[in-house]
């Protein structure tokens, strides 16, 4: 099994320049057990060449290998903490600057679920205040098949369970025992495929040069090896500007030593401040 995991990964390097060569050995083995299965194939060297002769068999691949679990407004506190600290001081320092827009990127966003929550909060604040600030805000994720279900917008009930229910009701219709997103949030999203280890580019080619004020990348390093999860956090420094804020998963932590680039603003979250020199 071991070899064969080596050359599909080896495979997928350099055929598809996907780097799951970090990445938890246990998903990605479990992954690659689904798909034989699916198949009806007996092992692992059986879907190495079955994987080689079908293209269309990589997109499923990606689905199996990536974890998506999600829902909205996930870890409640932190949604709080954006809503009412880190959105006023952003919307403000824009309306300060001059109709420059405000740029946020959900980086590993999965079924939309988190850059939707944000975009929530973004309308019910611009609402509230009165303020015409433009916003773009990027969602990207590895996973090409779980951003068809991000654009589709429909939710169960579970999915929705931590969305206040004059939200729900303002901003969600039932659609059977689903709930579909109104397109007014759903238009605010920009998704595309990318993948945070793609060494071709700095920021997702559709937000053309990064500048973010704003990335969220949660539940997504915990999944990788020390090396893999630098390079990520290298390219989110790079993507932020400067006081620009990067909020990561509960289990996510940035290291001592990168706290040069990230000042961690206290001690009971995981939300930084990019510091750039
Ligand atoms: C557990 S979900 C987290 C979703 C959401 N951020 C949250 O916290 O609820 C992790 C997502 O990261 C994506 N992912 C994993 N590796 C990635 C990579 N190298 N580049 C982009 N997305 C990645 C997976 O496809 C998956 O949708």
């Amino acid at each position: 099994m071991t070899d064969h995991i080596k050359e599909i990964q080896d495979f997928l390097k350099e055929v598809y320049n996907y780097d799951f060569s970090g990445y938890s050995s246990s998903v990605f083995k479990n992954g690659i057990r689904k798909r034989t299965e699916a198949i009806g194939l007996s092992d692992a060297g059986q879907y190495f060449e079955y994987l080689s002769q079908h293209h269309d068999e990589i997109d499923k691949l990606i689905d199996a290998l990536t974890i998506n679990v999600s829902s909205f407004f996930r870890n409640p506190l932190i949604f709080n903490y954006i809503e009412n600290i880190i959105l006023p001081q952003l919307i403000k320092n824009k309306v300060g600057a001059g109709g420059k827009a405000l740029r946020i990127w959900s980086a590993g966003c999965s079924a939309g679920e988190e850059p939707y929550s944000i975009a929530i909060l973004v309308r019910e604040f611009l609402e509230k205040n009165n303020h015409p600030v433009q916003t773009n805000i990027f969602a990207t994720d590895i996973d090409a098949e779980i951003l068809s279900r991000a654009k589709a917008a429909v939710y169960s009930s579970e999915d929705i369970n931590n969305v206040r229910y004059g939200l729900v009701k303002k901003y969600f219709t039932k659609k059977g025992s689903d709930f579909k997103l109104k397109t007014n949030i759903s238009e605010m999203v920009d998704f595309s495929v990318y993948d945070l280890l793609d060494k071709r580019s700095k920021a997702p080619p559709v937000s053309i040069f990064g500048d973010f004020d704003l990335v969220l990348c949660r539940n997504v390093l915990i999944y990788y090896r020390k090396e893999h999860q630098d390079l990520i956090l290298e390219k989110l420094n790079h993507s932020l500007i400067n006081g620009g804020y990067l909020v990561l998963g509960e289990a996510e932590t940035i290291p001592q030593k990168d706290r040069k680039r990230f000042r961690r603003l206290n001690d009971h979250s995981q939300i930084y401040q990019a510091r750039k020199s």
